[in-house]
């Protein structure tokens, strides 16, 4: 597996991220953060040491983070890991109460309270001659190690990826390495074809009449219109499900999905599952279970971010006029 941080490391933190404990995260125990890069307002990359976990690493694995010692816990996809470095790479989106959270307190020299994993089932790769990677949203990220795997077993592979404009693109210099051929989208035109990622995979078929299978990591919506697209020509469609997840050892039922009428656990039994199979109604469905507890905790992390810094500014106010 080939190893590929030279981004990350380029673009670490300016000094401002100086390892202050913030918010509860300690600095003396957990896991510690060396590297990250900021790809949008919401996209954010975190590298973390952990070397049993970077050497047991395999491409479609997860973890389960706990950002603090009262945070809950989320799982997280394994974008990256490399072994000489001992580190695992994290691509997060945020998009609520914890993933926020973290992108306010994750800095370099800080730690992460909790890192639980590899865990899920690794990737099947192989047996395949020609395979379109399919990245969209939190999903650009992980699927470049799945590229740079299929790239490795032989197969003539074809990346798709999604952004919203030319200004969110990432890691297009390492995709362009593992891929025999590229293709970007954005919702804007600013950058490939304009328009949905299904566009580009449809030209991609287009173009190879012959594609064997294809891999897709992005928000579920984005899969579920990815097997819209390939099941008409009856393609093989490999996803990695996001349910929601608690322990992710397969004891709360949290992340039951029904696949081909089977109830699965998408830690356990996935999180790769062919998607042509599963009931994705079911799964979207499931996936809005807690939004009011969800929007709940966003609005009482926001408010009590809003009282400490009011907090700090009188503080200072005092301090200045002492
Ligand atoms: P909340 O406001 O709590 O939730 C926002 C939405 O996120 C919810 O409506 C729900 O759809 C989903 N969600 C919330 N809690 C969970 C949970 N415990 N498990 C699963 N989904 C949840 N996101 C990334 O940004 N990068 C990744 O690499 C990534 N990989 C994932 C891999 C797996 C196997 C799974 C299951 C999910 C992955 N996710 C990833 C999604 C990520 O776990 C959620 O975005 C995160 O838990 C949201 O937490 P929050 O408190 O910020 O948002
Ligand atoms: Fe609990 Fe899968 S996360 S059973
Ligand atoms: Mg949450």
């Amino acid at each position: 597996m080939a190893k590929d941080n030279g981004q990350t490391r380029a673009k670490k933190d300016e000094p401002s991220d100086s390892p202050e404990p913030r918010n509860g995260l300690e600095l003396g125990s957990g896991f510690e953060i060396v590297a990250r890069e900021d790809f949008s307002d919401v996209t954010y990359l975190l590298e973390i040491l952990h070397p049993a976990m970077a050497k047991a690493a395999k491409p479609g694995q997860f973890v389960i983070v706990i950002a603090h010692e009262h945070g809950e816990r989320i799982p997280l996809t394994i974008a990256d890991f490399d072994r000489d470095r001992g580190t695992v790479t994290l691509v997060i989106q945020a998009v609520g109460k914890t993933t926020r959270e973290m992108q306010q307190n994750c800095r370099v020299g800080t730690k992460l309270f909790g890192l639980v994993g590899p865990m899920g089932v690794p990737s099947h790769i192989g047996g395949a001659a020609k395979v379109i990677c399919v990245g969209g949203g939190l999903g650009v990220a992980p699927i470049l190690p799945q590229a740079r795997a299929w790239k490795e077993s032989g197969a003539y592979v074809i990346g798709v990826v999604g952004f919203r404009s030319k200004e969110l693109m990432f890691w297009d210099d390492k995709f362009n390495r593992y891929c025999d051929e590229f293709i970007v989208c954005s919702d804007d035109g600013s950058i490939g074809i304009k328009g949905l990622i299904t566009l580009g995979i449809e030209q991609a078929i287009q173009r190879h009449p012959d594609i064997d299978e294809v891999v897709a990591i992005g928000p579920p919506i984005m899969m579920k219109a990815c097997a819209e697209t390939t099941r008409p020509h009856g393609i093989k469609t490999v996803v990695s499900l996001n349910p929601i997840m608690v322990d992710g050892t397969g004891m709360c039922g949290g992340c039951r999905v029904s696949v081909e009428g089977k109830m699965k656990f998408g830690c356990v039994d996935g999180a790769d599952f062919e998607v042509h199979k599963v009931d994705f109604d079911e799964l979207l469905l499931r996936l809005s279970r807690f939004v009011p507890k969800e929007k709940e905790a966003l609005e009482q992390w926001q408010k009590d971010c809003r009282i400490q810094q009011q907090a700090g500014e009188l503080i200072d106010q005092q301090s200045s006029q002492s």
